[in-house]
């Protein structure tokens, strides 16, 4: 067996761990392995596809990133074409790919990736690729999979923030605001909200009513607690209102944070600050969690290719990991469910969703 390993999408913390349980569980079984550079660019002549043995993983665990490289703008199926007028253009170079994988004497491949990179891995399937899916993601909105590796380490590196943060909120009796990734999902904001103590949470799955936060910030100011820490999803959007875009092209979501710490300076009189945590939730080194799921997915990617379970992807289902056809894990994108015990806690102890 030959067997290519790609990595997709935005990067995550653990993509690594998830290459070297793949490799070392291939090598095991007296396997090959390749891996394609940046997302699916290696095999469309973009980029190239590499060897990768013992040597090639050894000491990756612990590294964020991905050794592979990868792309969010590389779709075969959509490839963008910039013209010489600078405009850009779509075309389908989806054939290429797949003849680059057979040229290659290619069994199967290890697609990992957040929902648009097991989409493409969907699609290839359908076009006779062997694939097994692998669900990465620091949003954790991945469905058929209780967690999606990265996003633990993401959580983590948000909550030292929002730690950090109270001594300058509580200093300069300020209101603080912190912007936090996820998509449309809230997973980000509740957790690190809820560990880091914050007083409001602002989620996607909530719509939020900017009256009902400024009325958390004055009681507040009554109890004599003269600081506040309002941590806000990207994806979050005011009751009646729609998310905020950085880039509609690409539906990048960003600058609800600014809008939300502006509007509580209007109607608070409080000195407010935001703050876009961004790129650094990408970023670091994995967690021991990210680190162990990562292994444990890349392992078991190859026992499911062993058993000839394509068109799968690896999920996690406590206690065990399982593979879920990617049909079913692209169908509902993985939200905060309303009646979980974590909103239930965020409310039990007083913090306000602005709802
Ligand atoms: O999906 C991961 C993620 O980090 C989102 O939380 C965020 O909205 C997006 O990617 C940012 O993507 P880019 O790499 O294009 O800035």
């Amino acid at each position: 067996m030959k067997i290519a390993i790609s990595t997709g999408g935005g990067d995550a913390p653990g993509l690594n761990a998830v290459i070297r349980g793949a490799v070392l569980a291939a090598i095991h079984r007296g396997w090959q392995c390749v891996g394609v550079r940046r997302g699916y660019a290696g095999l469309l002549g973009e980029d190239r596809v590499v060897p990768l043995d013992a040597n090639a993983v050894r000491g990756i665990t612990h590294l964020g990133g991905t050794i592979l490289g990868t792309s969010n703008r590389g779709d075969p199926f959509r490839f963008r074409v910039q013209q010489p007028d600078g405009t850009w253009t779509e075309c389908d170079r989806s054939d290429e790919a797949v003849a680059a994988f057979h040229a290659l004497g290619l069994d199967a491949l290890i697609a990992i990736g957040g929902d648009g990179s097991l989409r493409i891995a969907q699609q290839l399937q359908r076009k006779g690729v062997p694939v097994v899916g692998v669900p990465k993601t620091i949003d954790n909105d991945v469905g058929g999979t209780v967690a999606t590796f990265g996003f633990d380490t993401a959580v983590q590196t948000a909550t030292e923030a929002i730690d950090k943060l109270h001594s300058t909120a509580e200093s300069h009796e300020r209101v603080m605001v912190v912007e936090v990734m996820g998509r449309y999902a809230g997973w980000i904001a509740l957790h690190s909200g809820i560990a880091g103590s914050a007083d409001v949470i602002l989620i996607p799955e909530i719509p939020f009513d900017i009256a009902q936060v400024c009325d958390k910030i004055r009681r507040r100011e009554e109890e004599g607690r003269h600081f506040s820490i309002v941590v806000v999803a990207e994806g979050a959007a005011p009751k009646g209102g729609s998310v905020s875009l950085i880039d509609p092209e690409h539906q990048r979501l960003g600058g609800i944070g600014d809008k939300v710490a502006h509007s509580i300076a209007e109607l608070t009189g409080k000195e407010t600050r935001a703050l876009v945590l961004g790129h650094l939730q990408r970023g670091g080194s994995p967690t021991t969690f990210d680190r162990l799921l990562g292994l444990r997915f890349g392992a078991a990617a190859v026992r499911f290719i062993a058993e000839g379970k394509f068109g799968s992807m690896v999920a996690l289902r406590p206690p065990i990991i399982t593979a879920v056809p990617i049909e079913e894990a692209l169908a509902t994108p993985r939200r905060v469910p309303l009646d979980s015990d974590t909103i239930a806690t965020a409310r039990d102890l007083g913090i306000s969703l602005g709802d």
